[in-house]
C-alpha cells in the first residue's frame, strides 16, 4: 500500500545523490511494485521536477510499471519462431479467454497479460510463461488450460 510518510522517506534517503531520479524511481519500484500517480506527485514535489518530467523518465524505462500486476502474470512470446508455430492466434486467443488486451491486468486483478521476445524455448513453440512457468506447444486446449490457471 502507497503511504506518503513513507514514499517521502524513500525519496529522503536517495535525495542527496546525484541525479537522484532514478535510483528513487528503482527504490519505489523495488518498495510498491509499480509507480503510480500518487508516487510521481511525491517524488515531483520533493525534487522540484514538475509530474511531466518524472512521468518522462517513468516511461522512457520500460522495467517502471504503471500501474499494479495482477496476481499472476501471463507473458506471451511474441517473437519470430513462436509467430511461425502459431503465436498470433495463441496471443488472440489468450486475450480473448482472459478478457484483457496485451498491456492489461484483468478488472479483478487477478492477471497481467504481457509480451514477452522469446523465452528461449522456440523448440516448443508457440510458449508462454505463466509466473516462472514455461508452457509449451501450446494449443487451442492448452490455451484454455492456462487462461484458467491465469484467473484464479
Ligand atoms: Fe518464442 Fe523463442 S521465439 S520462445
Amino acid at each position: 500500500e502507497f503511504d506518503a510518510d513513507d514514499a517521502i522517506s524513500i525519496v529522503e534517503e536517495h535525495k542527496h545523490l546525484e541525479g537522484p531520479l532514478l535510483p528513487i524511481l528503482h527504490a519505489f519500484s523495488h518498495r510498491y511494485g509499480h509507480i503510480g500517480d500518487e508516487a510521481v506527485r511525491v517524488i515531483a514535489g520533493e525534487l522540484n521536477l514538475t509530474r511531466a518530467e518524472v512521468y518522462g523518465v517513468v516511461s522512457f524505462y520500460h522495467d517502471f510499471k504503471r500501474e499494479p500486476h495482477g496476481r499472476h502474470v501471463l507473458k506471451v512470446c511474441r517473437a519470430e519462431a513462436c509467430q511461425a508455430a502459431g503465436g498470433d492466434a495463441v496471443a488472440d486467443a489468450l486475450e480473448q479467454a482472459l478478457g484483457v488486451k496485451i498491456g492489461e491486468t484483468s478488472a479483478d486483478g487477478a492477471v497481467t497479460l504481457e509480451a514477452v521476445y522469446c523465452l528461449g524455448l522456440c523448440a516448443t513453440a508457440p510458449s508462454a510463461m505463466l509466473d516462472d512457468r514455461i508452457v509449451g506447444r501450446l494449443n487451442e486446449a492448452r490455451v484454455q488450460k492456462l487462461a484458467a490457471e491465469a484467473r484464479l
